[in-house]
């Protein structure tokens, strides 16, 4: 494991290293650092709703190495405040859910879900609470999960990404912990080679099966990419064996710390997609979030949920562990599995990622040209932490109503005619809203 120290990680402003390693500052997110102001623009993943029902206890929640504590309280409203006691830094995590906020077990101390301590019990001058204020983040629910925004001034818009529309009957949400830097696995997703080798299987399902023949296609990809206005669209094209077609894959990179791609959806056709988010926990470990939506109301979740149960271990933690080089079974790599880690994705994903060391080191690398879109992706993160160091909002960022559709966040995987092109296959796919129009479940 390379546990890389850097310059970077401190606060203050974008190192100026030139030539490679030059985006490695991006890996580190605490309070002050570029990368970290850039994420903390942009409304993040944080709990999954189902963890905070009326009546739960306080959730202990580590984001980009800040400690905090998601709590509804007894009239349902849900607050995000430092998980410190602001009075001598008790765990609040501890504290007891009553009389319109979150009190702390150890003297009393009352704190509603802005921060605002209401209450001191204790205290002579029944001002002095008023001059106390706990650190809070505004929190919005979507999509089975709750989502804070971390950043100064008026949070943006909540985005209307495609896969967070409709109620739970569209879509399933789950998330995995992934024990290595959030940069490395967001950069995982926007890999278009990795689907042919390192997700490799016999599926059992017959229909996947068949879709996934096109993934695996092992013929030399060509892929493009261009920028959009929520970050890097990509487009692989492969040589179908046996017929004059293509196989077209579009895929996005959506800024700062998602992507949306053809996932476990699939199966259903057209009109579905899967949207990841790679959330720091700290430096060494982030949460991979997982959207996965169709339009239909048909998805299988229950054969989706059993497989993934069948992989997790408490705390959404992967059941196979890195020191036994995640159970890799040498068997079933003869024929079955390329990796030998079974047949779910993010299994694969999270292991591969891991291995790359806690903190990929940028400085050992050789990029080669099917890494054109995570060089892309670098740049336009170094921007975007430029722009958020003078005071603008950086690429995706939505203020305004109008701009908070999402049409053009194409996702496809299909087989198109060697006459027509993968760009003019997008453009027709985002004229006809095949994401958009719920169907009726
Ligand atoms: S430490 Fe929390 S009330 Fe004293
Ligand atoms: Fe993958």
């Amino acid at each position: 494991m390379n546990a890389t120290p850097n310059p970077a990680a401190g606060t203050g402003g974008i190192p100026e290293v030139r030539g490679a390693g030059r985006h490695q500052y991006l890996a580190f997110t605490n309070r002050g650092t570029p990368a970290g102001e850039l994420l903390r623009r942009y409304w993040q993943p944080i709990a999954l709703a189902s963890n905070l029902g009326p009546g739960a206890p306080p959730l202990p929640v580590r984001i980009m190495g800040e400690d905090l504590v998601l709590f509804r309280d007894d009239l349902g409203r849900v607050g995000l405040i430092d998980r410190k006691c602001a009075h001598r830094c008790t765990d609040l995590a501890l504290g007891r859910i009553e009389d319109g906020g979150i009190r702390c077990p150890y003297h009393g101390w009352l704190f509603d879900v802005n921060g605002r301590c209401i209450e001191q019990p204790a205290e002579l001058s029944p001002t002095a609470k008023d001059r106390v204020k706990a650190k809070s983040y505004p929190v919005h629910e979507a999509a089975g999960a709750f989502w804070a925004y971390m950043g100064p001034g008026e949070p943006p818009l909540f985005p209307n990404y495609p896969a967070l529309m409709g109620g739970d009957q569209y879509r399933y949400t789950c998330r995995w912990r992934g024990e290595c830097n959030w940069l490395q696995a967001s950069e995982g997703n926007i890999d278009p080679v990795h689907t042919s080798y390192l997700h490799k299987v016999e599926l059992t399902d017959e229909t996947m099966r068949a879709r996934w023949g096109v993934f695996a296609n092992k013929s030399r990809p060509a892929i493009s990419i261009e920028d959009t206005r929520f970050g890097v669209r990509l487009y692989t094209k492969r040589a179908m064996p046996d017929s004059p077609a293509t196989s077209v894959r579009i895929t996005n990179f959506v800024m700062p710390n998602a992507c949306a791609v053809g996932g476990f959806e699939g199966y259903l056709g057209n009109g579905g997609l899967t949207m990841l988010w790679d959330v720091p926990i700290d430096d060494h470990a982030h949460w991979r979030w997982e959207f996965i939506f169709h339009r239909s109301g048909k998805l299988d979740k229950e054969s989706l949920d059993a497989q993934y149960q069948s992989e997790k271990a408490e705390g959404d933690r992967m059941r196979r562990q890195q020191e036994q080089l995640f159970m890799q079974d040498r068997e079933s790599m003869k024929e079955k599995a390329y990796l030998g880690l079974g047949e779910c994705f993010s299994v694969h994903d999270i292991a591969i990622t891991q291995s790359q060391g806690l903190i990929h080191d940028q400085i050992d690398e050789h990029l080669g040209s099917t890494d054109i879109a995570i060089v892309r992706a670098r740049r336009m993160l170094d921007e975007a932490a430029r722009e958020v160091q003078a005071g603008r909002d950086p690429r995706g960022v939505v203020r305004k109503a109008e701009d908070n559709d999402f049409r053009d966040m194409v996702v496809a995987t299909n087989v198109i005619d060697p006459a027509s092109t993968a760009e003019a296959y997008c453009a027709l796919i985002a004229s006809d809203g095949t994401f958009f129009g719920l169907d009726p479940a």
